[in-house]
């Protein structure tokens, strides 16, 4: 049979000890769809109901001898508890029909002598409910099978979803490498692209480096983002590299030591640098750094004389970082890089961002103090507690609010730095302390 019977695959088992009954109820179902067995007793029909498979409806006769028609359904329930069952029964068995209904589990009964309409469309109506019931029995199974399998796909795809990701992670994770690989491959490039020019003057040895070294402390300082910060290193890096299409005697100078045609020739290198990376698609961004690291805040510098903000950021840092190492010029000593500072400073609004100046002090100091040889003295800016008895104050010490405290060049006794700790919790320094120290740790 298939998983929901059709009305006729069912048969209906008609029950009673009159032979004359069963033929009239077979003659009554010939010409229905339904298969019609009979049974002369209750005994033969439990027998009937142990062999015959897709009987949907019992009809019992309820006056029988030996076994009532109440006691074959009940019987016959446990057979077939869900085939419904019918009692057929006199006017005058009401009574026993009852019991048929309440013992047999019948879900009706009819009357003999029977309406054969009636009858025909009790039984076509229930074998219909007896279909639907197996109908609905293979549907409900139906669902229960397809949420398993959604259950069951469910997991497997959160598994595979999971596979996938730790394999899009591994991928990530190897393409990470890889353009990290690329990254410093590309930096190599950079950094002996930028030793070029300083193959050529050796004046200029170290200078890509420092200004890039200061730039890039700056940038953080001013909390830019990675990616900015990494441009405007290679920027920085680079930033002469126009310089290599110099003649030898321009090499070495500065703009303030030139006039003339000199001066125009000169301030071609950072369009000629930006030309030579514009190629190296990655290099784009700090193209234009490079281009505009000459320009000047008030808009007297070049190639585009732009002023203020107009100058890319990156670019304005750059040419403060540039101007205090050519400042120094090779010098490294607290004075000089003092010294280097106090000139900046007189240029700030003109020359440069008077908003950046706050951020390059310490990273001048703590940059050229690192190249100090050892067993020379260096200025290290330091936070209060860790001061030691025996260094040098390398400017005066005012307190955060301004307050003069100690001189310059005072060697720091343990009374001072009591007072230090104490004016430190009362209006703390900020930024530090700059001493005198023999190396920096
Ligand atoms: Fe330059
Ligand atoms: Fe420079």
């Amino acid at each position: 049979m298939p998983d929901v019977p059709k009305l006729s695959d069912l048969k209906i088992l008609f029950v009673d000890d009159e032979a004359n009954v069963l033929s009239s109820l077979r003659r009554l179902t010939i010409d229905e769809e339904f298969e019609t067995l009979t049974a002369n007793s209750g005994a033969e029909g439990l027998s009937v109901l142990e062999t015959e498979e897709n009987i949907g409806l019992i009809v019992s006769d309820q006056r029988m001898p030996q076994m009532s028609g109440a006691e074959f359904l009940a019987r016959a329930r446990e057979q077939a508890p869900d085939v419904p069952r019918i009692v057929l029964t006199g006017y005058a068995d009401i009574e026993a029909a009852m019991a048929a209904i309440n013992e047999g589990g019948a879900c009706r009964y009819i009357k003999k002598p029977w309406d054969n309409d009636e009858l025909l469309q009790i039984v076509r109506g229930e074998l219909e409910r007896y279909r639907l019931l197996l109908e609905n029995r293979h549907l409900q199974k139906v669902i229960e099978e397809k949420n398993e399998q959604l259950a069951a796909w469910n997991a497997n795809l959160k598994k595979r979803v999971l596979e996938q990701t730790a394999e899009i992670r591994q991928k990530n994770e190897l393409l990470a490498d890889q353009n990290s690989g690329l990254k410093w491959a590309l930096r190599g490039t950079i950094e002996a692209l930028s030793t070029l020019v300083e193959q050529r003057d050796p004046k200029a040895s170290g200078h890509a480096n420092n200004v890039a070294a200061i730039s890039e402390a700056m940038a953080r300082a001013l909390d830019l983002p990675d990616e900015e910060v990494e441009t405007i290193v290679d920027a920085a890096l680079l930033h002469d590299i126009g310089k290599v299409a110099l003649p030898q005697p321009l090499l070495g100078k500065t703009q303030d030591d030139l006039a003339g045609d000199d001066l125009a020739r000169y301030m071609r290198h950072p369009v000629l640098g930006q030309l030579a990376i514009d190629k190296i698609e990655r290099l784009r961004p700090a193209g234009l750094l490079v281009r505009h690291h000459h320009e000047w805040f008030d808009g007297g510098g070049g190639p585009d004389r732009f002023a203020g903000e107009k100058i890319p950021l990156g670019a304005r840092i750059i040419a403060l970082a540039d101007g205090i190492d050519h400042h120094l010029s090779g010098r490294s000593d607290l004075a000089s890089i003092k010294a280097a500072l106090r000139k900046v400073e007189d240029q700030l609004g003109s020359r440069f961002d008077p908003y950046l100046f706050r951020f390059v002090r310490q990273p001048v100091v703590e940059h050229y103090g690192q190249m100090v040889c050892s067993g020379d003295r260096v200025g290290a800016i330091l936070k209060p507690p860790e001061l030691r008895p025996g260094m040098v104050l390398a400017e005066n010490l005012a307190s955060g609010s301004g307050l003069m405290l100690l001189k310059e060049g005072t060697v720091l006794e343990k009374k001072h730095l009591d007072s230090i700790m104490r004016y430190h919790m009362i209006d703390p320094f900020p930024g530090g302390i700059t001493v005198l120290v023999d190396q920096l740790d």
